[in-house]
């Protein structure tokens, strides 16, 4: 790789389980693009072990850090800035989990124990990693902060559940805790809003399939894939967007601004109406009756 877009920076990535993630991807790019930096996870996710092959490839130690607990996040960034050799330049937020989806509970059953839990780990995180590197200035001026967000934040996807609450919040805390960070060092604060992307976490959602070829049929450019939104992150990361804050970015290939397209009127043809009360409404509307 000759571009060496994030040389000599160092970071914290969050969130690479296995070769799919989209953490594992944006790890693999930075370690191409000269940065250094510190790979973490969960205890549990770090007992399945594959995060570690990936330490090994990109010669990176590996912290084992819960998301949501406070002194866990101070001690991974106190370890992290004595290896990496000086303040941390970005930050990868790539962490979500709903134990209401897990537990492939209905959005009108909500378990409000598990709701918490789901606003903790997918969106006050992000709170807390900026909060304890804020207070323990643990960010270099023009540093870049980046979490991992979905559309369901703003539209209605039937089976996101709660996820799509803990991403409206994630997106509000970038914003607010942008202003802070930037008044004091300069430190944007950022979502990127990805395509439907084949992971675990991306998988675990009720109708994944659908939410991946709807999206794919609607998007003049075709979902963006983990390896192009690494790409991106990496954009992100690099010294190119000093002045991108407080946003949410869309990488979907063109999906949040459609409304319908050729690929999805030419199907509405083949469907046989399931989603009309009266189906000779359907088939008067479709030109099958008078
Ligand atoms: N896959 C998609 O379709 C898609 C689309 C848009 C946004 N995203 C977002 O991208 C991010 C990364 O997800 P992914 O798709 O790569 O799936 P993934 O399952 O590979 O990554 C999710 C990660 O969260 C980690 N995690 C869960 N609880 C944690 C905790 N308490 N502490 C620390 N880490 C914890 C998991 O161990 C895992 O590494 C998530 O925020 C997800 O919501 C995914």
């Amino acid at each position: 790789m000759s571009l060496q877009l994030l040389k000599g920076k160092r970071g914290i990535i969050f969130g690479a389980l296995d070769e799919n993630s989209i953490a594992w991807k944006v790890a693999e790019k930075a370690h191409e693009h000269g940065a250094k930096f510190v790979l973490t996870n969960a205890p549990i996710a770090l007992r399945k072990g594959d995060i570690f092959k990936l330490g090994e490839m990109t010669k990176s130690e590996v912290i084992s850090a819960d998301i949501t607990q406070v002194d866990e996040l101070e001690s991974l960034f106190q370890e992290s800035l004595h290896i990496l050799g000086g303040k941390i330049d970005f930050v990868l937020h790539s962490v979500g989990m709903s134990p209401n989806v897990r537990k492939g509970l209905h959005y009108t059953d909500l378990d409000y124990n598990y709701l918490n839990k789901t606003l903790d780990v997918s969106a006050i995180s992000l709170h807390k990693v900026l909060q304890v590197a804020y207070k323990m200035d643990a960010m270099n001026d023009w540093g870049s902060v980046l979490a991992l967000s979905y559309i369901a934040a703003q539209r209605t996807f039937s089976t996101y559940s709660d996820m799509a609450q803990a991403k409206a919040m994630l997106e509000s805390i970038a914003r607010s805790f942008g202003y802070h960070f930037g008044k004091k060092r300069k430190v944007r604060v950022n979502t990127i809003s990805q395509s439907p992307t084949i992971t675990t976490a991306g998988t675990g959602v009720g109708g994944f399939k659908s939410f991946y070829a709807y999206a794919q049929c609607m998007s003049p450019l075709g979902n963006a894939s983990s390896d192009e939104c690494a790409d991106y992150c990496i954009v992100m990361f690099s010294d190119l967007t000093r002045k991108v804050t407080m946003q949410n970015l869309f990488h979907d290939g063109g999906y949040s601004t459609m409304g319908i397209s050729e690929t999805l009127i030419q199907s509405c043809f083949t469907c046989q109406g399931e989603c009309f009360d009266d189906i000779a409404e359907h088939e008067r509307v479709m030109g099958k009756k008078k």
